[in-house]
């Protein structure tokens, strides 16, 4: 939600910017701006709305420095437009600033320091502009100025601030939003998350919240809140440039999907030995086994993997298991048990709605765990514990490999719990195995892509809406294949426990509705087949998705049998690429649909 870039000491700093922010998009494509100066003074602000290939259009050969800052915007306040694009200068254009983040004090800070102010634009980022030049003007430093204001301040943010007067240096500070810097030989570098200056570095300092780093050229100098000064070793990035290229696909959501066998088969690498054994942390068994409940706490298709997760826990540890919203867990907490276990899933490990209640539990002292894939996030960093995704870079809006990795993970610490506490079911549980028949299966699902884009072509070419059904697990699998369906295509898609469509939904079905059936559990087949019935006897077109020992010859999709714990690992591919071509065939962006942005970090 909102991308920083930053450079100081490299001669071409206006492409290593824009580069940066390329790898950033997936942030927020609202608009996008940079500001480079060098020792020579002059400067050059460049701002344009939408994407970074219209302010590339914009940047001429001459605009060049040693110095610059980059953003590209994920719209809070303030509609995207090139006033509201960052960066922000102040009104004597000696400051400029580049914010990712919400302030939520704007209103008292211009009622108490800036009444006299005119604003240009409507974005918060401008009242800390003007904030400091404020304190500047009382005779400040310009670190001062910029720690005053960060005293005054509440709110999440991540600055990187500029002096025009001082072009050797870059101010940075970070509250819950993420910002690192990256050390390269005579230069440094700022940025959202180290996949935008990989090609300059791959080591990387973290910033705690609350810290003020000064950046210079061939050091940095990290304060905390009470001015001591840190010293913090850097850390390799375990990425690899190939990692985040598309290559041949036209498309990161395709690659992403076609991905997802060979992340079954790290996590059966990273987290079971060669007898198929699963491999936990012994701390975090037992933990989970001295829990009397589990609460899995989550947003979009991580909430939705989070309800296939309670499905497996429970099933394997015999531990209760609830799945919560974040952004309603915060402020609407259930009566918690006495010794309650968070799991906290989260792809990006920074989306601030998870953060928030994670805050909470850890001033209640409860164990948390956090499934992520990004080693060092925020809401890594202040779990107890960590399990990695080990899913690679998803760099495509719409989650794909993030659910299923999600699952399989969970899938794995369930049997090393079931495992601990000598259970039947968990005994029978063989997930090594199980991992790599799913990968297989997947794989299967993957070659049929054609077929898939024919059968969108038919049913899904003209549609407004349409509906995902299913019972238990297939009911969770449904709400994650409508999401998908609904934040790429615009196709108004509803995911339904396919019983309870008779008692209102249904009178949306009319002629032609498009329903998808999920039927992957013998124990519900039947019925679902019967929900099929009562849509398409009212005009639905139905076209079913199902295992093949549940399957009858008339079913679209049919899918090899899997272990009816993981189902939903198998059965959710075709409904992303479902989401896929109904994109594509409509003509939208398919790794960056409207309004979304990859990370979202404000609540
Ligand atoms: C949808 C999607 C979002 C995220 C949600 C949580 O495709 O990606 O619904 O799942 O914003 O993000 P994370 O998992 O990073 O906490």
């Amino acid at each position: 939600m909102c991308g920083i870039v930053g450079i100081i000491g490299k001669e071409n700093a206006t492409d290593i910017l824009v580069q940066g922010l390329e790898k950033l998009e997936y942030r927020g494509y609202d608009s996008a701006g940079i500001f480079v100066t060098g020792k020579n003074k002059q400067d050059y602000l460049v701002k344009s709305i939408g994407r970074i290939s219209n302010l590339q259009t914009k940047i001429s050969p001459e605009i060049q420095g040693t110095v610059g800052i980059g953003h590209t915007r994920w719209a809070t306040h303030g509609k995207p437009s090139e006033r509201n694009a960052h960066p922000h200068t102040s009104n004597n254009h000696q400051f400029i600033l580049v914010h990712n983040g919400v302030i939520e004090n704007f209103e008292e800070i211009k009622q108490e320091f800036l009444q006299n102010q005119r604003f240009g634009g409507e974005t918060d980022t401008e009242i800390a502009v003007y904030l400091i030049e404020y304190f500047s003007k009382l005779g400040m430093t310009t670190k001062e100025a910029f720690k005053k204001a960060l005293t005054v301040i509440k709110g999440s943010y991540a600055f990187a601030l500029i002096d025009k007067n001082d072009p050797e240096t870059i101010y940075v500070a970070k509250n819950k939003s993420p910002l690192l810097i990256g050390l390269g030989d005579d230069f440094n570098v700022i940025c959202s998350d180290a996949m935008a200056m990989l090609t300059e570095t791959n080591h990387f300092v973290e910033i705690a919240d609350g810290e003020m780093v000064i950046v210079k050229a061939d050091k940095i100098e990290i304060e905390d809140e009470k001015g001591n000064m840190v010293y913090r070793e850097s850390y390799e990035a375990q990425l690899d440039l190939s990692d985040i290229e598309k290559g041949t696909y036209p498309y990161y959501m395709l690659k992403e999907i076609d991905d997802q066998p060979a992340v079954m088969r790290r996590v059966i690498q990273e987290y079971t030995d060669s007898m198929g054994k699963a491999i936990i942390d012994p701390e975090i068994i037992e933990k989970m086994t001295a829990s009397d409940r589990i609460y899995i706490v989550a947003c979009g298709t991580s909430y939705n993997a989070g309800w296939v997760g309670k499905a497996i826990l429970e099933k394997m540890t015999d531990i209760p298991v609830e799945v919560h919203l974040s952004s309603e867990f915060g402020y609407n907490m259930p009566l918690l048990s006495e010794k309650p276990f968070f799991i906290f899933l989260s792809q990006s490990g920074e989306t601030a709605d998870s953060r928030q209640v994670l805050v909470r539990t850890n001033e209640l002292d409860f164990p948390s765990l956090t499934l992520t894939n990004m080693a060092g996030s925020t809401l890594s960093r202040e779990a107890d514990y960590t399990l990695l995704l080990h899913a690679g870079p998803e760099i495509a809006v719409a989650s794909t490999k993030a659910y299923t990795a999600q699952i399989a993970v969970l899938a794995v610490l369930a049997k090393a719990v079931g495992d601990h506490k000598g259970l039947e079911a968990s005994k029978e549980f063989d997930i090594a195995h199980e991992l790599s028949v799913i990968a297989a299966v997947m794989e299967t699902i993957i070659d049929e892509k054609m077929a898939i884009s024919q059968l969108v072509e038919e049913y899904l070419s003209e549609t407004r809406n349409a509906f995902y059904i299913g019972r238990g697990v297939d009911y969770f699998v449904s709400m994650e294949a409508s999401l998908k369906l609904k934040e790429i295509s615009y196709i108004q898609a509803e995911g339904f426990a396919a019983g309870e469509l008779k008692h209102g939904t249904i009178a949306l079905i009319e002629e032609g509705t498009p329903v998808f059936g999920v039927i992957t559990d013998k124990k519900t087949a039947a019925h679902t087949r019967g929900n099929l019935k009562e849509v398409e006897s009212r005009g639905a077109h139905n076209i079913v998705i199902a295992l093949a020992s549940l399957a009858k010859e008339t079913d679209q999709l049919i899918i090899p049998d899997v272990h009816p714990l993981l189902t939903p690992l198998v059965s959710i591919i075709p409904t992303q690429l479902i989401a896929y071509f109904a994109t594509l065939q409509r003509g939208y962006d398919v790794d960056k649909p409207r309004n979304l942005a990859k990370s979202v970090t404000v609540e």
